[in-house]
């Protein structure tokens, strides 16, 4: 990467604008105006790299999702898509369908792992699955779960945890459970060069202190501290904040109320965002599905016809066909033959 205080300022104008030809959306918006105004003799010092934000986007074509263009959307009305993902190619699907963010959320302790809830998922598990999407996901902004436990004790483990999702699973944001008394520890995190993404109302690592999975903010008193809890982590500069479980009217008026975008999941309409978790969306969990589930899709009964399909076509003999097998080449083919010939008139 060559940073503008190396190079001259002519070729430096040139290599933007070529980029600009080349890739007219996969540049950040500032960049391009930055360019702009270079060439219209504008000031240059404030264009620190020609390197385009998000290094994996480059050369792709798509638009590469920011902490700043979640903002724009907010600001521009234009909703904001969130699902979930937790492995490579979900992640491609995902992302090449144009979703907004991905996020690997903790509930893979349920969905991949088949553990009861999110509790026990650990860092490393956690970790392994962060890696797989990253490779995955070109455009959308990519989100790491804080599982449960690695953010809770010390401030100094939060932020080394924080980071491992940064530097060794190429996470752009990490998220994190809990409301205005997380406002200090997210601080530190944003402090550390970190964005941080909120999660407030129902929050599932608290489940043995809720009582079970129930709706939260209910009640007045619940209202206020859900306001609270919005705005402390609003202040604390979070990117986005997800809002799960919560009555609709409590999730409009936090939206309306802080600057930045809210996601919600049970949550209503007027969020700025919505995030289901993938496997609800295709059908791929056990248990009923919550009320704000919508399926768009059957993957179970998918697989399952797939599976049977080639369990019968084995146990019929119908796989492989012919066509799908290899064959040896015509001489070789015929030197086999001649070699058996001659060991079956030996044998005799
Ligand atoms: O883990 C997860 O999937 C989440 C979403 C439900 C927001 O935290």
């Amino acid at each position: 990467m060559k940073t503008l205080a190396k190079i001259p300022i002519d070729e430096a104008i040139a290599a933007q604008l070529k980029y600009l030809q080349r890739h007219p959306n996969g540049v950040d918006a500032t960049m391009r105006a930055q360019a702009l105004s270079a060439r219209g003799g504008g000031a240059l010092e404030d264009i620190m790299s020609i390197t385009p934000i998000g290094g994996a986007s480059f050369g792709n074509p798509g638009r590469k999702v920011t902490t700043a263009s979640l903002r724009d959307q907010k600001l521009h009305h234009e909703p904001i898509t969130c699902l979930t993902a937790y492995d490579y190619a979900t992640a491609r699907l995902v992302d090449e369908a144009g979703i907004d963010m991905v996020l690997v959320g903790d509930s893979l302790a349920q969905t991949m792992l088949g553990y009861d809830n999110t509790l026990s998922v650990t860092m490393d598990e956690m970790l392994h699955h962060v890696k797989a999407v990253r490779r995955g996901v070109k455009n959308a902004l990519l989100i790491a779960d804080m599982p449960y436990g690695s953010y809770q004790v010390d401030t100094k483990d939060a932020i080394l945890n924080a980071a491992r999702f940064v530097k060794e699973g190429g996470a752009e944001v990490i998220k994190l459970e809990g409301g205005e008394r997380r406002a200090d520890l997210i601080r530190r995190i944003i402090d550390a060069e970190i964005p941080v993404a909120g999660h407030i109302g129902l929050t599932p690592q608290s489940v043995n202190v809720m009582g079970g999975y129930k709706v939260q903010g209910k009640n007045l008193g619940g209202i206020e501290q859900l306001m609270r809890d919005a705005v402390a982590l609003d202040r604390a500069g979070v990117a986005c904040l997800y809002l799960e479980g919560i009555p609709r009217e409590v999730a409009a008026m936090i939206t309306a109320e802080v600057g930045t975008p809210t996601i919600g999941i049970g949550a209503g309409p007027e969020c700025d965002g919505q995030v289901l978790v993938f496997h609800d969306i295709m059908g791929l969990t056990f248990g009923p599905a919550a009320k704000f589930v919508r399926r768009y899709g059957d993957a179970a009964a998918l697989i399952t016809n797939a599976v049977q399909g080639f369990r019968a076509d084995v146990r019929s003999q119908h796989y492989p066909s012919d066509e799908e097998s290899y064959h040896l080449p015509k001489e070789t083919k015929t030197a086999l033959d001649t070699v058996l010939m001659r060991k079956r008139a030996m044998a005799r």
